[in-house]
């Protein structure tokens, strides 16, 4: 009898995400946001999987992350947890469901793990969401912060240009960044800031940075589409594309139309 085993495929934990840090090993984060696309990056070897409020975006349309609910999150949330055996996964609370009070993001936090069986949430803000945090963090959930560009604040700053330029920001950003990790939480997400105030933040923190237009820090996230090509018209500095899936399919469904248009698709090999 042979005692081979398959070799386990290990879930990602919070811990290891910390480890990965002090040993200096990068942590490659993508945002999923349906079974499909997270069954391929989590067999590809992503180490964590944002279920991102930019499903607002690049999902359902809008123009901004302020109109997606809680119940659209988890419906999200749901099929990217049946699909990832190896990443953690991460879910962002929309916006409206936590700055209220600190018992509705806990609420909001619970439903969440409920409900789609995530590992772990993101919020966005420093000091003025701390009793959030502290409260999520106390019904042992963990929690992943998320300074510098803040997309659900956009209202308030009009604009998606690069955050803490000023001496006032960046001071405020590096207290808020000391603030999340002295609360517990297990990784921060900066976006869209100067490569140097993240590097210094990086290296100011034990829990991991993870940078989204914030230089080389602990870990990197793109948003899906964005990386893949299948959106257009979102250009920043940050972005890499690593494919240009739009082409693609635009190219497979032309073939098709003209093979069904021309009568050659199904051919005889694909009749029953
Ligand atoms: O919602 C999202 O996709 C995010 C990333 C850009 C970090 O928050």
């Amino acid at each position: 009898m042979s005692t081979q085993s398959t070799p386990e495929r290990k879930r990602i934990t919070t811990h290891q995400l910390q480890e990965m840090k002090q040993r200096g090993e990068k942590i490659a984060m993508l945002t999923a946001y349906d079974y499909s696309m997270a069954r391929i990056i989590d067999r590809a070897g992503i180490d964590v999987v944002l279920v991102g409020d930019s499903a607002s975006n690049v999902m359902a349309g809008n123009e901004t992350t302020l109109p997606i609910t809680l119940d659209q999150m988890i419906y999200h949330a749901t099929g990217v947890v049946k699909a990832v055996k190896r990443a953690l996964v991460v879910v962002d609370i929309p916006f409206g469901y936590y700055q209220g009070s600190s018992g509705e993001a806990l609420r909001s936090s619970i439903r969440i793990m409920k409900e789609s069986g995530a590992h772990a949430v993101k919020l966005e803000g420093g000091s003025e969401v701390k009793d959030s945090v502290l409260r999520i963090l106390s019904a042992g959930v963990p929690v992943m912060g998320h300074l510098g560009l803040m997309p659900q604040s956009i209202y308030k700053f009009g604009t998606y240009n690069v955050r803490a330029r000023e001496e006032s920001e960046a001071a405020k950003l590096i207290e808020d960044a000391k603030l999340l990790e002295e609360c517990g939480c297990f990784a921060l997400v900066l976006e869209k800031i100067p490569a140097a105030l993240a590097e210094k933040v990086a290296a100011m923190l034990r829990i991991p940075v993870i940078g989204i237009g914030a230089g080389s820090v602990d870990g990197q996230v793109l948003v899906m589409q964005d990386m893949l090509g299948i959106t257009q018209e979102f250009n920043p500095r940050f972005l890499r594309r690593y494919a240009d899936l739009n082409a693609v399919v635009t190219s497979a469904v032309g073939k098709y139309i003209t093979d069904v248009k021309a009568s050659n698709f199904p051919g005889p090999e694909e009749k029953y």
